[in-house]
């Protein structure tokens, strides 16, 4: 069954769609304490996850619209339905050939679902992990279990699964993170992407706690970990977010600091709540540029104020729109997107580092 789109949505999308994010639950079986979707797990009570006939409707709507990669996510994507799952990943691979389909996860799942077929044609498995060390880990990634997500990383490594990590980075672990790569590296993880969890004045800082880390923390951070790739060959590749720059950097060249997934429409975020939004920024929020209807079976515009592109000046203003208006004195924030020469299939897609002068 195919949606029927509203043709704004087709135009805004106008054949640059590159990646799809589904959520396909909203449920968890963890309360890490900086979690960002907080309002999902907690007030959407009724639609908490996204049917198998209508996500795999959607995905192939996406996939026409021109999406090559797909991530798998929520909430915790492995408490959706096994059978199910592996129904939709099939899907993904071999009907609609997606180039690239990838799944986040806690890695808290039953390990036997590593050694599903279908399971195996994924081409990455991310698991969140924080720190090398439990009692660390575990105070924040609250509900998980250090041991349990290790050996599932050991299993899934073992089997030939392409293993990476996210972590976030937050005041509990900000001063451990040379031990944390060294870490990953050592138990054979091919890729680390780091979460800086940073209060910027966008409204998902609400639901970060206490565990944030200040600009000048992240940006320290950062040096260590370039001088830290560059000290000698790594066989872990890091992406790291760059979040702010000096304006000086910004202004000489805009084009590439001013990476932006709405200007550019190469992606979109799909909510079990029917939400379909493009800013990651906006998650927790009622911002978005549409809706999908699971009982029409359409996918319509957001013609209401909280369309997120409303108030954008796309054509002319390249800072991030969603963090224009704050006040970062002589530095300018970046998409949490943006991260200078990563490997990644999207970003390579675009040849964005063709525009780094
Ligand atoms: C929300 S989880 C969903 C998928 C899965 N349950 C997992 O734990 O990986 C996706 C990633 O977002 C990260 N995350 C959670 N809250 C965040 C925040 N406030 N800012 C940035 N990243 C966050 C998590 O650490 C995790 O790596």
């Amino acid at each position: 069954m195919q949606f029927v789109i509203d043709e704004r949505f087709r135009q805004f999308f106008d054949g640059r769609l590159k990646q799809t994010f589904l959520y396909l639950t909203d449920d968890c079986n963890m309360r890490c304490a900086y979690c960002l979707y907080k309002p999902d797990l907690d007030f959407h009570l009724v639609e908490k996850e996204i049917p198998k006939v209508t996500a795999k409707s959607l995905i192939s709507d996406l996939r026409e619209m021109g999406a090559i990669k797909l991530t798998i996510m929520g909430g915790e994507p492995t408490l959706y339905d096994r059978k199910a799952l592996l129904e939709i990943l099939r899907c993904a691979k071999r009907e609609l050939q997606y180039e690239y389909v990838r799944l986040d996860t806690n890695g808290m799942f039953d390990s036997t679902l590593l050694y599903e077929r279908d399971f195996r044609s994924l081409d990455e498995i991310t698991f969140s992990l924080d720190s090398p060390r439990k009692e660390v880990n575990d105070s924040v990634r609250v509900g998980g279990d250090f041991k349990r997500v290790l050996g599932n990383m050991r299993i899934a490594s073992n089997l030939g699964y392409s293993v990476q990590v996210t972590s976030a980075v937050h005041r509990h672990n900000v001063n451990e993170i040379e031990e944390l790569v060294d870490f990953l590296e050592g138990i054979g993880v091919s890729r680390l992407n780091f979460h800086p969890i940073l209060r910027t004045g966008v409204p998902r800082d609400a639901w970060t706690s206490e565990a944030h880390i200040t600009p000048l923390e992240w940006m320290n951070v950062c040096e260590k970990m370039k001088a830290f790739s560059a000290e000698r060959a790594r066989k872990i590749m890091l992406r790291i977010p760059e979040r702010i720059v000096r304006k000086e950097d910004f202004d000489s060249n805009p084009d590439y600091y001013g990476y932006c997934p709405e200007r550019l429409g190469e992606r979109i975020l799909v909510h079990p709540n029917g939400t379909l939004r493009i800013c990651a920024l906006t998650i927790g929020t009622p911002y978005g540029i549409g809706w999908f209807d699971r009982e029409g079976m359409t996918i319509a515009w957001n013609d209401k104020p909280t369309n997120e592109l409303r108030d954008n000046q796309l054509a002319t203003e390249r800072p991030c729109p969603k963090q224009r208006r704050l006040y970062f004195g002589n530095y300018v924030p970046l998409c949490i997107s943006f991260k200078p020469r990563q490997k990644e299939i999207v970003y390579e897609d675009l040849d964005w580092e063709k525009r780094r002068r």
